[in-house]
């Protein structure tokens, strides 16, 4: 069958332009078969990075109609099977399947397909992610851990640093100072780490901010991209709960806004927000600025006759109740 490639290509500091290949290929083939041919058979100045050919090196990221994947994973059959699916009949039409690939997100390009990691590498070296040299003293001969001590390791050990999740992160986008998903994901794998003696401190650190685990909006695109299910935002959750576990509403705004969150549903059965805002920005009437802060708020909702004077609870109250109690007691 043949197949039309729109590889958006750039070089450093200049604007991206669309140029197209017309490939004979077969559903099989990976999108890294077809770039290779492309570039052996058409054009020798395409670049891109590749490696293992087979899912293991990480090196073939890049985003392939519209989300990003690795190259050597997607083949054309599966490729077009989803596009399908998402296209409204009316799109679909007899002519020739197209197949669009660009760079990844949220880093510069340096050519072609090929990003510039700087800021991925960098980040991920924030969270520290080398199990504590307090733990290599070594004991006897080596650090033995069970095999239930080392499964909590395998699903993050499986990320192969192919940037993908750090590619789609909304968080990422707005917030240079936000680490990114794979390095929470990592930062994970240490806290779990039965050999790791710095769990406190990695905790503080990944506490901090909005550079840490509070800057994650949960929009859940690093879970659906990943392609090694390392499950990112899953990752970031866990450490999110071995930070509540050991603060108090007083210790932080991101803090209180959790447990606040969940107070206020189990009394009402879902938030009134009058209580929601001074509760977590204004710090139960102790931030003086922070309530200041909402005035402005406040007041344009009462003007426009928006701004809630009773607060119903819902009549579900008890079911969501239960429902928390239950969780809270599993979790304990
Ligand atoms: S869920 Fe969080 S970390 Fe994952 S992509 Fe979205 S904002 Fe980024
Ligand atoms: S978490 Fe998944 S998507 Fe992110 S770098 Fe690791 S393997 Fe790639
Ligand atoms: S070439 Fe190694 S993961 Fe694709």
């Amino acid at each position: 069958m043949e197949v039309l490639f729109k590889v958006i290509r750039q070089q450093q500091n200049s604007s991206p332009v669309v140029q197209t290949y017309l490939l004979e290929a077969e559903p099989g083939n990976t999108i890294l078969d077809c770039l290779n041919r492309i570039k052996w058979e058409q054009d020798g100045t395409l670049a891109f990075r590749k490696n293992c050919r087979n899912t293991i090196c990480g090196s073939c990221g890049m985003r392939i109609n519209g989300r990003s994947a690795l190259a050597c994973k997607e083949n054309i059959g599966s490729e077009l099977a989803r596009l399908q699916q998402i296209s409204s009949p009316k799109t679909q039409s007899n002519t020739i399947p197209e197949i669009t690939v660009a760079p990844l997100g949220n880093m510069p390009v340096i050519k072609d397909l090929v990003v510039d990691m700087s800021s991925f590498w960098n980040n991920l070296e924030a969270v520290a992610p080398y199990v504590s040299t307090a733990a290599r003293q070594v004991p006897e001969r080596e650090f033995l851990q069970t095999p239930l001590e080392r499964s909590l390791l395998d699903q993050t050990g499986n990320c192969i640093m192919c940037g993908a999740c750090y590619s789609e992160c909304n968080a990422r986008e707005v917030n240079s100072d936000f680490v990114g998903p794979h390095a929470l994901a990592k930062a994970y794998r240490m806290v779990a780490d039965s050999r790791d003696r710095e769990t406190e401190n990695r905790l503080e650190n990944y506490n901090e901010g909005t550079k840490g685990v509070w800057g994650c909006t949960r929009c859940f695109y690093c879970d659906s991209v990943c392609p090694m299910e390392v499950a990112p935002l899953e990752q970031i959750t866990k450490i999110k709960q071995e930070i509540l576990d050991r603060k108090q509403a007083s210790d932080g705004r991101s803090i209180r806004h959790r447990k606040v969150l969940i107070d206020l549903v189990k009394e009402g059965g879902w938030i009134d927000e009058r209580q929601f805002g001074l509760q977590v920005v204004g710090n139960y009437f102790r931030d003086l600025k922070g309530l200041l802060s909402l005035a402005p708020l406040g007041l344009r909702m009462l003007v426009r006759g928006k701004f809630p004077l009773s607060f119903e609870p819902s009549q579900g109250t008890q079911q969501v109740r239960s429902l928390i109690e239950s969780i809270q007691k599993i979790e304990s």
